[in-house]
Formats: C-alpha cells, structure tokens, sequence
C-alpha cells in the first residue's frame, strides 16, 4: 500500500533502497560486492482450486526480487484462516502449491507462520541476492529507451468474473497459466541485454505501476494502448464492467497524471489500470536493444511480450 512509503526513514549506508523507493522490495548491502532483496505479499484466494491458489501467490511473491535482476534464496509461508471453517487438506493444499513453486525458482522455504482470521490469505516473504553492481531498479528510465511488457494485461477483470461466476474454464485457465509463469527467464534475459530499469505489474495496475516507474525514474512515458498485449476474454469481461474496488480505486489514482487520447475509449482507461495478480515485468531498455531482448523473450517461450511505448521528457504519463 502506499502509505507504507511514508514510514520514517533509516540512515543506514546499507539500506540502498528501501521504503522512499516506490517498489516494493528492499535492498541492502552485505559487502562489498553482494546485496539481499526482501520482499513480502499476501493474496486472498485467486484460482477456485487451493493447489493452483498457493502456486500463484508463490509466484506473486517471488515476482519484485525477479523484477530486482536478483535472484530468490529463501522464503516463508505467511497463512491466515478461519479454522474452524476451512479443511485442514485445503490449506494443505495452498502450502503444497506454494512449494512446489519455490522449488521451480530455485529457493527453498524455511518456515513460516499461521494466522487465525476470517478469511484466507497467503503469500511469501521472500529473500533474494543480486550484485550490487547489477540491481536493476525502477529509476533508471531514460529518455528514448522503449518499454517492453512481458505478460498480457486482464487477471482482475477475469478473477472478479470468475467470483460471479461469469466466466468460461477456458478463459480462465488462461489467466492462471498466465498467473502462474514466473518472472525468472524474463529477469535473467533483461540483465543480460542490459535493461535500465524494470518494475512488475501487480496490485496497482499497467498504469500505476507505469506511472510509479515515471515518477521514480522522473521522466515522462508514451504507452500504445492498442499494443498492450490483454488475456484472451478479458475485453469482453471489461465491457461488462467486472472491474474490481481496487481497479476502480486504480484508476481514481492515476487519472491526474494520465493524459489519454480520444481513441481509448473508458473500457480501456479502466482496464490499463486493472489490478493484476503476478504480472510480468514491465521494463525499459534502449531502444538498439530492444528487439533483441524481444527476441529472446520470444526463444524462450516467453510469446507475449510486446513493446507497449516509450520514455519520452516531461512527466506523467500519455496513453495514445
Ligand atoms: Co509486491
Ligand atoms: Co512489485
């Protein structure tokens, strides 16, 4: 949440980023040469099957150290439940499918701690390493560098019509195919083609965080509205309104600092700002480089990164 970055600031010369940061990892020097990336994030339930559940929120959670360059180390469960209302399998389950994606990043988890609550959540903390040398942070953009989304845009719309029972299985076994990529071969493929800065998209939307990776980087961003890459059923369910409150509350953030074009009707402004659960990265590089990340993205399976704009001067965002 972003009152979190207004927390007391801690002069430490370790600390390279923390809260003041507008991301939502930590970073902090252990030498020289090495620095951890910390990061937490708590979902409630997103897919109907508790197994697939736990592996999205897993994949949620790793997602800021990828989006860091850094590479996750160890993590730790974070459960809340009504226990007299939830099945001990189900919750076995959601722990299940959160280690085994874990396990996929290459980490392992060391413990955790449970919750009574009124309703179930789950997630991570999670504790990365990087070079110092090598973080790759959202306020690097530069003037001219192109912006590449790596995975399609419609997660909210598909989980609140989902809720509402709304939805085809097929549409939504997109979406979670989707949910439950992790962003590691696009964080490994981004340091190595030198990208400037990256950010992932989740909770605020494509253009919170756009505008986040602005305001940290101060420059201004051209997006493609009609180049944004969208979940197969997600225009329909927008059409249909399933956008959720904190799509809603999204959008009411960023229209201030969003210039939109007469040709992006408001189905769109509203879906460029619906939340997403374990979005791809977001990532700005120059633009000699662009095509070839581009075409790794696309050898190692990673089909549906596009470039969706540009920075350009000024400030604030304007979505053509
Ligand atoms: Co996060
Ligand atoms: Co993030």
């Amino acid at each position: 949440m972003q009152v979190l970055h207004q927390l007391p600031k801690f002069d430490d010369p370790n600390l390279l980023y923390g809260c003041e940061a507008m991301s939502d990892a930590g970073v902090y020097a252990l030498d020289q040469r090495w620095a951890i990336v910390q990061t937490v994030d708590v979902l409630t339930p997103i897919a109907d099957d508790p197994y697939t559940f736990g592996a999205i929120a897993a994949a949620n959670s790793l997602s800021d150290i990828y989006a860091m360059g850094a590479k996750p180390l160890t993590a730790l469960n974070i459960l809340s439940f009504p226990p007299d209302e939830i099945p001990p399998v189900v919750l076995r389950e959601i722990i299940r499918g959160g280690c085994d994606k874990v396990k996929e990043a290459g980490a392992v988890i060391l413990g955790g701690h449970t919750i009574r609550d009124s309703e179930i959540k789950y997630g991570l903390a999670v504790t990365g390493i990087v070079k110092k040398n090598e973080i790759i942070s959202n306020d690097n953009a530069r003037i001219g560098d192109v912006l590449i989304l790596t995975k399609p845009i419609g997660t909210g719309v598909i989980a609140t019509a989902l809720k509402n029972k709304a939805v085809a299985k097929k549409i939504v076994e997109t979406a979670n195919k989707s949910m439950l990529n992790l962003n590691k071969t696009a964080s490994i493929l981004m340091k190595r083609f030198k990208a400037n800065t990256s950010t992932d998209v989740t909770g605020f939307g494509l253009l919170g965080h756009t505008l986040n990776l602005a305001k940290a980087s101060r420059v201004g961003l051209e997006i493609y509205a009609s180049e944004v890459p969208i979940l197969p059923g997600a225009l329909a369910l927008a059409q249909k309104n399933f956008f959720s409150a904190g799509s809603i509350a999204n959008f009411e953030f960023a229209k201030p600092y969003v210039r939109f074009a007469s040709t992006v009707n408001k189905t769109w402004q509203m879906l460029l700002c619906d939340a997403q659960t374990s979005g791809g990265l977001l990532i700005a590089i120059h633009k000699n480089r662009a095509d070839k990340l581009l075409n790794a993205f696309y050898r190692e399976g990673i089909r549906n990164a596009k470039i969706i704009g540009r920075v350009i001067k000024g400030r604030g965002l304007q979505v053509k």
